[in-house]
């Protein structure tokens, strides 16, 4: 009997959310302090192909379920590699990644299940597909949990590295000439991504001209904040994410608790902070001086956030 195991990063949008749907640049970069990993193990013959994810009380069998993400997650991979008769495999998931918080938890879950997938045929013999073919598998599921995905979560989660990216275009790898730290905090808000991006889309519909410029605002300010990180001008990402996070109130993505939550920890020592992913819930990031990182932490706990994770971006 065989096992493999399988990880994917939880990731966050430094910035550009919502904009980046409609072809703007945005940046993202993996945490790696949150996973979704992924065991696999082959189970006696004829008992099919069954996943369990006990966190979110899910349990799948891959011809029971085939419409469900987490089997079409396995159904593509094994297409991918080839394998027509449903095999004889165990695959348990877990995840430490907050659910609906925009950090990627979808994406990461269905990287995990997909690299398991193919390691583990690896192991029997069978070449190993490359990231982008992860990368596209990961987005078929992705369309499926929301349905205009820009693809930029998959794209960050599946490559772990940070990203520069445009809609329809291979993601750019770019410098990080200085590091810098971040601390990202969980209102405890669970906020549905796709019903965040459909009332963006309805409202875009409505004002397209006003909306259009928010977007070209948020798209100069991942190109200015690309520009800062490349020259090691750290300093400057601060008001940026401040900017970044103005133009996301217009685009009413934000919401009370994460407005109190970023204003504690901007009066707490951040250089700036703002919602990250599709917002009116889950997490939002500061950007933060290494000696000020804990005071910041703690001022967070202190007002109620539901977790923190502190991550160095670049090294
Ligand atoms: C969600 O993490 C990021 C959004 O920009 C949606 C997307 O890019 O698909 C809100």
């Amino acid at each position: 009997m065989t096992t493999t195991t399988a990880t994917a990063p939880g990731k966050v949008i430094l910035f550009g959310e919502h904009a980046v749907v409609y072809g703007r640049a945005a940046i993202a970069v993996p945490v790696a302090k949150v996973k979704a990993t992924v065991t696999l193990t082959d189970a006696p013959a004829g008992t099919g192909c069954t996943i369990a994810a006990p966190d979110i009380r899910a349990h799948v069998s891959l011809s029971g379920q085939p419409k469900d993400p987490l089997a079409l997650a396995v159904r593509l991979a094994l297409e991918e590699v080839g394998l027509e008769a449903e095999p004889a495999w165990q695959f348990t998931v877990r995840s430490d990644i907050p659910i609906a918080g925009g950090m990627g938890s979808g994406a990461a879950v269905s990287a995990a299940l997909v690299n398991a997938v193919f390691a583990h045929c690896d192991l029997h013999d069978r070449a190993q597909p490359d990231r982008e073919t992860v990368n596209r598998i990961v987005y078929a599921i992705e369309k499926l949990h929301h349905t205009n995905p820009s693809g930029i979560d998959n794209t960050v989660v599946v490559y772990r590295q940070p990203v520069w990216f445009v809609r329809g275009q291979p993601p750019q790898r770019f410098e990080i000439a200085r590091p810098f730290h971040l601390v990202i905090a969980d209102t405890g808000i669970a906020s549905s991504t796709a019903a965040v991006v459909s009332d963006v889309r309805r409202a875009w519909e409505s004002a397209r001209l006003v909306y259009e410029e928010i977007f070209d605002g948020i798209g100069e300010i991942a190109s200015a904040a690309r520009r800062a990180i490349v020259s090691g001008n750290v300093d400057a990402l601060g008001s940026l994410m401040r900017e970044n996070q103005r133009l996301l109130r217009q685009l009413d993505v934000s919401a009370p608790e994460l407005e109190r939550l970023i204003a504690i920890a901007e009066e707490a020592g951040a250089a700036g902070a703002k919602l990250s992913g599709a917002g009116r819930g889950g997490n939002l990031i500061a950007v933060v001086e290494y000696k000020k990182v804990e005071a910041v932490q703690e001022a967070l706990l202190a007002a109620g956030a539901a977790g923190t994770v502190i991550t160095q971006v670049g090294s």
